[in-house]
């Protein structure tokens, strides 16, 4: 089992409760991958079910996607640095002094959270972006917002696997990558539209990659991951 490629999977905890998410938790301890709390666990749970995780020694992605008046940010994102994740994200719309905020409230030391950004969801395309009032194309737009990231001093973005070339290309190859829609050959697609698999978007440039139900949904968990961190370390070195 290769544990520096297991150390690039985030695996979405997406469970309707704690017990359950626990107790699928419990059969990855000793694994090297990372976790994800999204909006629905957390706001059943609560910071507990961080803890919870963090005492599995397991290293959180706390998945809010923050997106307020920037002194609001930054608490909430001092706020995640106290509960002691490993990543925590906002929305690169809320703008650069939000973004800056945010950075900053994060301080340098050794163990501060990984901020990166959601630049477009990908659950909008060109005409809802527009009806928004983008008339920018979702590409354009998600390598601008990208680049304020960068410039604001953002860690990385959330990405389809498809623009991490793009990012990678705008904002410099140090600039992380944290990707979801991403499927093992031969694996359901579920709703994922723009889907790659854990090599390509790997050979891609994607620094990590979030999966869900792959793993979660697997009858052999640790089977699934270790396949997946297997085709991960076999992937061509950018
Ligand atoms: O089960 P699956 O691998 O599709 O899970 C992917 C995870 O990444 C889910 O938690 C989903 O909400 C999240 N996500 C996504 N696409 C985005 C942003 C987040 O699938 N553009």
């Amino acid at each position: 089992m290769s544990v520096d490629a297991e150390r690039t999977i985030i695996v979405a905890l997406d469970f309707a409760d704690g017990r359950e998410a626990l107790a699928f938790a419990d059969q990855l301890r000793g694994t090297g991958c990372a976790v994800k709390v999204g909006k629905e666990l957390f706001t059943r749970e609560g910071p507990a079910i961080c803890r919870a995780l963090h005492e599995r020694g397991l290293r959180v992605f706390l998945d809010l996607k923050f997106h307020d008046i920037p002194n609001t940010v930054a608490a909430a994102c001092r706020a995640a640095a106290d509960l002691g994740v490993w990543m925590v994200n906002v929305h690169a719309s809320g703008g650069r002094e939000m973004l800056e905020a945010a950075r900053a409230a994060l301080g340098d030391g050794p163990a501060r959270p990984l901020l990166v950004a959601v630049t477009v969801l990908t659950s909008l395309d060109a005409v809802q972006l527009n009806e928004v009032g983008v008339a920018a194309s979702p590409a354009a737009q998600v390598v601008r917002l990208a680049q304020l990231a960068a410039a604001a001093g953002l860690d990385g973005v959330v990405c389809s696997p498809q623009e991490i070339v793009l990012v990678k290309a705008a904002c410099g190859a140090g600039f992380l990558t944290v990707t979801p829609g991403v499927r093992p050959a031969g694996s359901a697609q579920d709703d994922q539209q723009r889907i790659a698999t854990p090599a390509a978007a790997r050979a891609a440039g994607g620094d990590y990659l979030v999966i869900g139900r792959p793993i979660t949904r697997a009858a052999e968990p640790r089977l699934a991951l270790g396949a997946i961190a297997a085709e991960i370390a076999a992937a061509p070195a950018v």
